[in-house]
């Protein structure tokens, strides 16, 4: 099986219950505060942001909580493979021509998960982001729905995710254990403290159960520096490339 929906299809595995750590640590974050609308992104492509998207939803959704996945990364939507959903339409066609995204929004093979796809690629895709038509998007569904999870391109590349964190309320950086450059986690770091985004923590993901002697899962807070640790034995099989 490809690294995809691991949450939905392997409940028990120990890479599902690190989807569910993380889920409750979002919780822990978010406490005191209404955080409906959470967007995660990376400063590099392929380091995880869909694949955490899915399956956090799923994990969120799997404790009771009504989840939708909007999939703006409009430059390279993935999100409706992982569920398997058709993206004909979608979130690039509700802003270009301004129809009700609501009849874009797909049902899943997982109870209380919704996913709005991104639709045919654009050719303003930092535009589109930008625009009214987004905010208000945002704010109606942050009303119709306990969770919003939001998919988005890389955050040191291209300007769409920058610009997203304004209008969410925190976000979460995943990056990718091994492979991430560390300048390059910085420049995220900054960019995301020039516009004001609350960061909720970093997901450290495709940590290689082959070479490190645990599995670590970390979880930072982004707000207080609190740091959490949490061990997964090695024998369990953890998550790793492939
Ligand atoms: N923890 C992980 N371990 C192994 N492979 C992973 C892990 N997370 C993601 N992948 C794989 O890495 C690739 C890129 O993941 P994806 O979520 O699409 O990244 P992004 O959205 O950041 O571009 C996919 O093939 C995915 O299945
Ligand atoms: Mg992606």
């Amino acid at each position: 099986m490809a690294y995809s929906l691991v949450t939905f299809e392997q409940t028990k595995s120990p890479i599902a219950e690190a989807y569910r750590t993380l889920r409750t640590n979002v919780q822990f974050t978010c406490v005191d505060s209404d955080t409906r609308k959470i967007m995660i992104t990376s400063p590099g492509p392929r380091e995880g942001k869909t694949t955490t998207v899915a399956n956090l939803a799923v994990s969120m959704a799997q404790a009771g909580k009504t989840v939708l996945i909007i999939d703006a990364d409009l430059r390279n939507p993935t999100q409706h493979k992982l569920f398997g959903l058709d993206n004909a339409q979608g979130l690039s066609v509700a802003l270009v021509q301004d129809k009700d995204y609501r009849q874009y929004i797909r049902e899943t093979a997982v109870p209380c998960v919704r996913v709005l796809t991104g639709g045919p690629i654009p050719p303003n895709p930092a535009e589109l982001i930008g625009s009214k038509r987004m905010k208000r998007l945002l704010q109606e569904v942050s009303e119709q729905y306990d969770m919003v999870l939001i998919d988005t391109p890389p955050i040191v590349a291209v300007t769409d995710a920058a610009i997203l964190a304004q209008e969410v309320d925190g976000v979460i950086l995943v990056l990718a254990s091994g492979e991430v450059n560390k300048d390059f986690a910085q420049r995220a770091k900054e960019l995301l403290d020039k516009v004001g985004a609350k960061i909720l923590g970093a997901v450290l993901n495709k940590v290689d159960a082959k070479t490190s002697e645990y599995y670590y899962y970390y979880y930072y807070h982004g707000s207080d520096n609190t740091k959490k640790k949490h061990k997964r034995r090695k024998d369990r099989s953890a998550p790793s490339e492939g």
